[in-house]
């Protein structure tokens, strides 16, 4: 952790979507709650010719839109903070004028108080230009951090070439490479709940554990991100980074500590010990047109005008190679206009070595832990329990949940927007929940090697219409081991 607290805080791609939906109104939600260091000045830069009143006019705007009413107290004093410059990132010349901006910025107008914090989300092609003109204008210096929206490269080489111009002007502990799920409270928790307890500890491995569920689902299409999606696909769009850190959460051992080293030590542990998956362990689809929720909606060829290879569903069957993990497989399922939003994994207990109420003819059930991660954020232990009676005809089990409503247990605390969290560590330099440039390379490493395996397969998307869970072949993944997805 470099110890000192951002005065200043550069955003770059400060018009685009993610600004606009996201960073801008979680830092006016953070405001309004006294969160932000009092003197934080924000500087936007972009294409758009506009000046510091046309950004404030830009952020009321979108924080009318996507912030609700209730967490916008301030906003006005939020908007103060805001100011912008005009830059075309890919030349070097704008970049002077853009250092002269952020000292101004700075509490004492020289630049050599505080630090600052620098957000990168524009398109991967301006990175390195961005650092080139960054270093230029003596903006990369021990008291700069840099963090970076995803995509992070396409492949682990590209990945590679991305992390080493960054590399060339800043140190690791200076890099803040966001997942956004990270900052979801309910991914957090995960943690507390493995490593704040002693309960699941000991039972948390393959011989109890019989296998373990990770769902990501999405009921939305492709919103207009036509030309990134069709190059990525569910697997480099959600698996390689998202649904990786969930299941390295899952799977990690023990960290010493609730640090930044201690904790990515572990995950990274995970994510080498990750085995390639042969074709056959994987399912892709493409969704056609269906209905969500009673409407109508188009197929993927249709969105995007053209026929493509691309999935927008992934099922795969994982297996982590180490001791505690021998023999558990982590099925893996995410996928665009399926019939729910969900995220949850499921923890599937194995059986009672043996069932003393056999002789009486009730049925068992292996116990199960569903943690929802969103919209519901419950977690819900099933067991077995007694159906009241008086047993004249033998006992009779049946599972019933043990629940913990998140929501209620927590009701005096509000629910924040994922980057609320993430701005905030990065404002004061806190890497725990930011990836760590090995944890990358080593998701993209699984990830090439799946693609270089549906190469080699010929594999295609299957269609499924929207509305359902993926193409039938997602069923049989599973099922050939005896397994149902959780719905
Ligand atoms: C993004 C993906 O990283 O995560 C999107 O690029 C996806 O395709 C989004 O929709 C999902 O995030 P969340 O927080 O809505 O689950």
């Amino acid at each position: 952790m470099t110890d000192f607290a951002a005065d200043r805080l550069l955003l770059f791609g400060a018009t685009g979507d993610l600004s606009r939906r996201k960073l801008l109104p979680s830092l006016c939600a953070l405001d309004a709650d006294g969160l932000l260091p009092e003197k934080l000045a924000i500087i936007g830069t972009a294409r758009s010719d506009m000046d510091d009143a046309g950004f404030r006019d830009m952020a009321r705007a979108a924080l009318e839109e996507f912030l609700p009413a209730q967490r916008r107290g301030g906003m006005a004093t939020f908007l103060n903070r805001l100011s912008y410059q005009k830059l075309d990132a890919s030349t070097i010349d704008g970049f002077d004028a853009l250092a002269e901006k952020v000292k101004a910025a700075g509490e004492s107008g020289t630049g050599d108080d505080g630090g600052l914090a620098i957000f990168l989300s524009t398109a991967p092609s301006l990175f390195g230009p961005t650092i080139a003109g960054l270093e230029h204008a003596g903006l990369t210096g021990e008291r700069v951090r840099m963090c970076l929206e995803k995509p992070l490269g396409t492949d682990l080489a590209s990945s590679a070439e991305i992390n080493d111009a960054v590399a060339a002007a800043f140190s690791e502990d200076r890099i803040f490479r966001i997942d956004h799920y990270l900052g979801k409270e309910t991914v957090q928790n995960l943690l507390a709940l493995r490593f704040a307890n002693i309960l699941f500890e000991p039972i948390w491995n393959s011989n109890i554990i019989e296998h373990v569920q990770i769902t990501v689902a999405e009921t939305v299409g492709l919103e207009g991100r036509v030309a990134f999606y069709d190059d990525a696909g569910a697997l480099r769009d959600m698996v390689q980074n998202h649904m990786l850190q969930l299941l390295a959460l899952v799977a990690m051992e023990p960290p010493t500590s609730f640090d930044a080293t201690a904790v990515r030590d572990e995950k990274v542990k995970v994510l080498r010990a990750l085995r390639p998956p042969m074709a056959s362990e994987t399912v892709t689809g493409q969704y056609r047109a269906g209905a969500i929720n009673g409407e109508s909606v188009p197929g993927y060829d249709e969105e995007l005008g053209k026929p493509s290879n691309t999935e927008t569903f992934a099922a795969i069957k994982a297996h982590v190679d180490n001791w505690r993990w021998k023999g558990v497989p982590f099925y893996l399922r995410t996928g665009k206009r399926l019939p729910e939003r969900v995220t949850e994994i499921l923890i599937q207990f194995r059986c009672v070595p043996h069932s003393i109420f056999e002789g009486s003819g009730a049925g068992l059930q292996p116990n199960s832990l569903l943690i929802g991660i969103q919209p519901d954020e419950d977690i819900t232990l099933s067991l077995m329990a007694k159906v009241p009676g008086l047993d004249e005809d033998g006992v009779r089990l049946r599972e019933v949940p043990l629940q913990i409503k998140m929501p209620d247990a927590f009701v005096e605390q509000n629910r924040r927007i994922a980057y609320e969290r993430l701005l905030l560590d990065l404002i004061k330099g806190d890497q725990t929940l930011f990836v760590r440039r090995d944890e990358v390379e080593a998701q993209w490493e699984w990830v090439d090697a799946i693609r270089a395996e549906w190469e080699e397969h010929s594999v295609t998307p299957k269609t499924y219409s929207a509305g359902n869970w993926g193409p039938t072949a997602a069923i049989a993944l599973t099922e050939r081991d005896g397994v149902s997805w959780h719905e």
